[in-house]
């Protein structure tokens, strides 16, 4: 959600800290600040709109200090305000807080310090926070050997109900941050000289590369020289410092225009990462090493369960139709913030699985917890290592496709179908899929990189389609069987990107609603490859076609359609079932990309979304 930077060291705070804030923007980009502390004041410049508008701004304030914290907003509490924006300074001046969360019971917290005469510049949740912070430090006695700073707001912490990842700076406590999480992502980074703390490890890996997970529940001090840890109720923790294995260059866009397009460019390298090392020495079946269940066990498995948000639901729900073809085991998908709520009676025997590209979105994790809450194993499927869902879970499967920037996912997404196809072949294999077949499925899997490279060779003639139906106002995305999530992809891509009204629909189903809204001006997406009930999508295309509807046909290589049904043909190579939700994916990514892009779109940060939805 919003994106957070602290740092304490030699160098100037601000410079490093927009930089660090410039990696973040995916992450929220409602409004930007940045507070440093310098000649014995706190010295604060925030802007509504880009980290652009703050860099401006920050110029005019002569930000000097060495220490400092920064923030991107997407808003909750409050609307998109220069007062609203992040760091907030208690009203008698001596406390600046960034926060990413929500403070559930601020509006008693701030009756309590209106009583006792703070005053609110702002609307928002985290000012309250900010104002109980200094409220407990005007209060709180000095003693040796303690830290003030952190006493206060350990103690406020204790009060605040809901969600944060905080860092503090005090007027006078120069070259000292305090920061601490419950429910929002937090990392440290350990430099030489300096030390940082950031939301995502994307800010900080140009300074270090050395850094530590901070845990729910945990409260740091950080000065250029040192940092520990303990928890809200003072017992000290030995951290661990673990080492980022992505360099900066993974979080730049370099050539391409877009985040989004170099990510969908590098689908065929990241579905390599994704599977390798992951196939058994035979050659006919997956092998996972982080599942922490032993194959005994997994038989004994009788239904599978799947939950995640947004785009990783789609993923999921493909995984879905693959269990349950290859492997012949039911399984259930739901959306997380559904399954939270819904008390849904869960069969015993259940393997639980989560699916975030993140590991922090909001709403998976607490799915995560509830399914634990019930007693059942949860395994996670992950890209952001050492995330919460990723520590949360009693294990799992990453994804090794680096830093995902764009808040459209694609690599992300594509290796998610990867994984839970191959998983279908490692369930399968325990059960009746012979060898033969296994062995022909990882054949089709490994080969899944070459058969995307072919469908991006499409790309220029997908753009030059894209400029015909940019000025539509309403899309349909049609497909069937493992398509269909796909279909769904497609709408919500194009929708999120591009402002463009999508729906994406099975392709029968088309005629019991969807159909009303066909016309010359309401094109079709049909994901129609040749298989078993091709012929079955080729009348649904008559259907539209009969009602002046645009088609767009995404076909396999050779096909030969009746002259006159589609408008315009994009091909994908004919591929096994196994790895054709991974192909059919790229013309409906490249098609919502050029699209928004012929738009002017800005495509890497569409208007009202973001990247990690770390809030309900
Ligand atoms: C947000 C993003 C989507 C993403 C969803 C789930 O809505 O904009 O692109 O699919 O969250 O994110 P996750 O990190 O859990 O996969």
């Amino acid at each position: 959600m919003c994106g957070i930077v602290g740092y304490v060291g030699k160098q100037k705070a601000a410079t490093l800290i927009i930089e660090g804030l410039k990696r973040l923007e995916y992450r929220g980009y409602d409004s930007a600040g940045v507070a440093v502390w310098q000649n014995g004041h706190i010295e604060v410049a925030k802007k509504t709109g880009r980290v652009a508008n703050l860099e401006k701004e920050a110029a005019r304030h002569k930000l000097t200090g060495t220490t400092g914290i920064g923030h991107t907003r997407w808003a909750t509490h409050g609307g998109v305000t220069d007062a609203n924006a992040h760091p907030h300074v208690s009203s008698d001046g001596r406390i600046a807080l960034i926060h990413n969360g929500v403070i559930e019971n601020y509006a008693s917290m701030k009756k309590f310090l209106a009583g006792k005469g703070y005053t609110f510049a702002s609307e928002t949740d985290t000012e309250v926070l900010c104002n109980l912070i200094a409220y407990h430090y005007a209060k709180e006695p000095e003693v040796a050997g303690e830290n003030r700073l952190l006493d206060s707001v350990r103690k406020t912490l204790r009060h605040a109900h809901g969600t944060y990842g905080i860092v503090v700076l005090a007027v006078d406590r120069p070259g000292e941050l305090v920061t601490a999480r419950k429910g929002s992502p937090l990392i440290l980074g350990i430099g030489d000289g300096e030390n940082l703390v950031a939301s995502d490890v994307a800010a900080i890996v140009s300074r270090t590369q050395s850094v530590v997970y901070l845990k729910d529940g945990e409260i740091a001090l950080l000065t250029a020289g040192s940092f520990s840890i303990s928890t809200l109720d003072e017992t000290d923790v030995t951290p661990v410092i673990d080492k980022v294995t992505w360099s900066i260059s993974d979080a730049e866009k370099g050539d391409y225009a877009h985040f989004m397009e170099k990510e969908i460019f590098e689908q065929p390298v990241a579905l390599e990462n994704a599977m390798r090392g992951r196939f058994s020495e035979d050659g006919s079946t997956a092998q996972f090493g982080g599942l922490n269940i032993t194959p005994a066990e997994f038989r004994q498995i009788e239904r599978f369960m799947f939950c995640a948000c947004g785009t990783a639901l789609h993923a999921c729900m493909v995984t879905e139709h693959q269990i349950e073809r290859f492997a012949r085991m039911p399984v259930e998908c739901d959306y997380a913030s559904e399954f939270r709520y819904r008390n849904s009676p869960l069969f015993p025997n259940t393997l639980f699985f989560v699916m975030s590209q993140s590991g922090e979105t909001i709403d998976t994790l607490a799915a995560l917890r509830e399914a634990k809450r019930k007693g059942y194993k949860v395994l996670a499927v992950n890209n952001v290592v050492g995330s919460t869902i990723a520590r949360e879970a009693d294990g799992g499967i990453y994804q090794h496709v680096g830093p995902e920037v764009g808040v459209a996912s694609t690599k992300a997404f594509t290796s998610q179908l990867l994984i839970g196809a191959m998983l279908a072949l490692y369930i399968g294999r325990m059960r009746d899929l012979s060898f033969g077949a296994g062995v022909r499925m990882v054949n089709a899997l490994k080969g899944a990189p070459d058969l995307v490279r072919k469908a991006l060779e499409q790309a220029p003639h997908i753009r030059a389609i894209a400029k015909r139906y940019a000025h539509h106002t309403d899309m349909l995305f049609l497909g069937r069987l493992s398509l269909y999530p796909i279909a769904l992809e497609g709408a919500l891509k194009l929708k999120e990107i591009s402002y463009i009204h999508a729906e994406g629909y099975p392709a029968a189903e088309m005629k019991h609603g969807p159909i009303a809204l066909v016309s010359e001006k309401c094109p079709s997406v049909f994901l129609a490859p040749q298989g078993e009930i091709f012929s079955k999508i080729l009348s649904s295309m008559q259907e539209i076609k009969a009602r002046k509807g645009p088609i767009i046909a995404v076909v396999t290589e050779g096909t030969e359609l009746p002259a006159g049904l589609a408008d315009e043909i994009i091909t994908i190579p004919a591929c096994e079932e196994i790895v054709l939700p991974i192909v059919a994916s790229i013309p409906v990514q490249l098609l919502s990309y050029y699209i928004a892009v012929e738009r002017g779109c800005d495509v890497d940060k569409p208007r009202n979304l973001a990247k990690s939805v770390t809030v309900e």
